[in-house]
């Protein structure tokens, strides 16, 4: 039995599918039945739980053989602020593995985490990555680059093809790595169907390193519109701070955009891992390509 936690995501979604496909028997921990729908569908066991409900993480690691981590609440407040999910829930949700006799933990960490790193979510991930590490349990540790489907398109594109314009903070110049998540999804199958990943932390991107102004660029001449503004870190900081006491990860995806380049390296090459599983990456170019295609088709649709 394979449980996942995080299953509703853009990642855990994707993974427990092609679980389900290959045959594995797929148990995922969701906080809301209504979200699982089409994962149960697919013939999963449907476990209502909660990262900060530590007796829940117990009961759903019960007959667990591996388990997948790749929940975050980066952006949560209140009751699900970053650290109540993305360190004490996820010590919690390795300490109820440990405990369950799991075989192997497979962990989704972030591309660039680091102890020193200038955000808070960013330093929790590498601590639960070093608690995996010396869990005694069978591991696997995927870093991502940043996902295309989130910082490509909804953070930049989208705004541009829907309303003509896109916000970018800062000079928007440093160099960024994306990779779609249906690139990542397969490495977290093989984490977790196979002991080929045994121990080993992964770091995974995409085959490009491309600068917000060059992915709003890429939008606009497809779309033969669209104008990208600028908003200063200065006056971005600001909003930051004000935000912080009543949206906490509101401020913190704030935080992030203005973070000295030099601080935050984004580039990433792609060889060596190629290198070793060699596969096509998807190309923030052809990812541009289907992301207006589906808009282009939407307003044929909505136009009708
Ligand atoms: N997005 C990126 O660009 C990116 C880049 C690198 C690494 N990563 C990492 O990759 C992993 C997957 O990211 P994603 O973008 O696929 O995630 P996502 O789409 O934002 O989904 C987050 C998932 O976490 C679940 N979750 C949040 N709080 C929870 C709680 N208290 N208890 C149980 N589940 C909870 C959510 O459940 P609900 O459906 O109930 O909300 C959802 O399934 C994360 O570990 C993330 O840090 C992401």
């Amino acid at each position: 039995m394979i449980l996942i936690v995080g299953a509703t995501g853009q990642l855990g979604r994707a993974t427990a599918l092609q679980l389900l496909a290959q045959g594995h028997a797929v148990r995922v921990l969701v906080r809301e039945r209504a979200r699982a729908v089409d994962l149960q569908k697919a013939g999963a066991e449907i476990f209502i739980g909660d990262l900060t409900d530590a007796r829940s993480l117990e009961l759903a690691c019960k007959g667990a053989e591996r388990v997948f981590a790749c929940a975050h609440s980066m952006l949560g407040r209140g009751r699900y602020a970053s650290a109540q999910v993305d360190h004490v829930g996820h010590s919690a949700l390795l300490a109820a593995a440990r405990d369950a006799k799991v075989e192997h933990f497979v962990y989704t960490s972030v591309m660039g985490a680091r102890a020193d790193h200038p955000i808070d979510f960013f330093r929790s991930k590498f601590e639960i990555e070093a608690a995996v590490r010396s869990s005694g349990m069978g591991y696997t540790i995927l870093r991502p680059a940043a996902f295309m489907e989130q910082h490509v398109h909804r953070l930049n594109g989208q705004l541009l093809l829907e309303r003509g314009f896109t916000v970018i903070i800062g000079a928007g110049t440093k160099p960024r790595n994306f990779v779609a998540v249906r690139d990542v999804a397969p490495f977290a199958v093989i984490a977790l169907a196979q002991d080929d990943l045994n121990g080993r932390t992964l770091e995974i991107g995409g085959p490009d390193n491309l600068s917000n102004n060059e992915i709003a660029a890429m939008y606009a001449v497809r779309a033969r519109k669209g104008r990208i503004q600028h908003v200063s870190v200065r006056a971005t900081k600001i909003v930051a701070s004000m935000l912080r006491p009543v949206h906490e990860g509101l401020a913190r995806a704030l935080d992030i955009a203005c973070v000295p380049d030099h601080e935050m390296r984004e580039s990433w090459d792609s060889h060596q891992l190629m290198g070793e599983f060699p596969r096509q990456l998807t190309s923030v170019d052809a990812f541009i390509d289907q992301r207006v295609a589906e808009w282009r088709r939407a307003r044929r649709v909505a136009s009708r």
